[in-house]
């Protein structure tokens, strides 16, 4: 029960990131939810804070994470992890650096430990010549399987929107701020359900993993998709939602970095408003990558 809960707050925070200011819950969720927190009360000696009313249904102030209980199973982010790695990359070509750097990764103990048995860490996949580098937030249910970045419902949604700038997904790289899919307390054996965003500490261990792929791609610019990704690269703290880096350049390592909404907001306001607002951001890239566009291009969900 607790684990679900977290899941929601986890959840919550990550639409507040995203700039989401309201969300419509029906009064049954409410009821079921007042529900499991008086279970929880009942089962752990601190006392948690209400729920919000349902006139207050915003995602402004999510519940915080409460510690756990003494006998609860730790979160295992919670583990304390050693400085970021060293990485550096074998001499030769692209193609022998890049292979280089998959070794390290997935020899990586800290990393190999994070991953619950029969999945995969994950490194970005790619063009290695791409001139525009994607960067998302951390592997998802698929992509630990796949050992494949941007393999699920959002790594199609993103697919489809590299076609919509006139490219395929063969003449971008796609990679994470994160290299394992960030745990949550599995409630049933191996099988996480739910995800959350990586913390400070875990973007800052997998940071010299994305930058070892910067160094060998040596793309134009960069893509930020979504909050993490955004603070992974430009730093924890340096905005409170994303929507005040949204739609700017920004910089990375040398590189012009274009922040943008995550396709999972998309998946999640399929509206043509939200659509219009990642596109109207990708139309700064292909102006930037001096990309061809044309009139149709430019008027992709106008529709409001
Ligand atoms: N979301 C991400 O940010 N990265 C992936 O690889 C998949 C989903």
């Amino acid at each position: 029960m607790r684990t679900a809960l977290h899941a929601i707050t986890d959840e919550l925070r990550r639409l507040k990131a995203d700039g989401v200011k309201t969300l419509s819950v029906s009064e049954e969720s409410v009821a079921a939810l007042r529900r499991a927190l008086s279970a929880m009360r009942a089962s752990s000696p601190p006392a948690a804070p209400p729920v919000q009313s349902p006139a207050a249904r915003s995602v402004a102030g999510p519940e915080p994470v409460r510690p756990a209980a003494p006998d609860a199973k730790p979160v295992v982010a919670e583990r304390t992890l050693p400085p970021p790695p060293i990485v550096s990359l074998p001499a030769g070509d692209k193609a022998t650096r890049w292979a280089g750097l998959k070794e390290r990764l997935s020899a990586d103990p800290v990393c190999r430990d994070r991953v619950r048995p029969g999945k995969q860490v994950v490194l970005g996949r790619g063009n290695l010549d791409a001139r525009i580098f994607f960067c998302g937030e951390a592997p998802g249910a698929e992509e630990e399987v796949q050992g494949e970045p941007f393999v699920g419902p959002a790594g199609q949604l993103l697919t489809r929107m590299i076609q919509g700038m006139g490219l395929a997904r063969g003449d971008v790289y796609l990679g994470n701020i994160m290299n394992w899919r960030p745990e949550l307390p599995a409630p049933v054996g191996s099988l996480q359900v739910g995800n959350r965003p990586p913390t400070e500490e875990e973007m800052a261990y997998c940071l010299p993993y994305l930058k070892a792929q910067l160094e060998i791609v040596n793309p134009d610019l960069i893509v930020a998709l979504g909050a993490s990704a955004a603070q992974g690269l430009l730093g924890f703290g340096r905005f409170k939602t994303l929507g005040e880096v949204r739609g700017r350049w920004k910089e990375f390592a040398g590189k012009p970095v274009m922040v943008t909404y995550h396709p999972s907001y998309i998946l999640r306001n399929p509206t043509n408003r939200s659509k219009r607002a990642i596109w109207e951001d990708l139309l700064q890239v292909m102006e930037k990558a001096a990309l061809p566009i044309s009139e149709r291009q430019r008027g992709f969900f106008l529709d409001q």
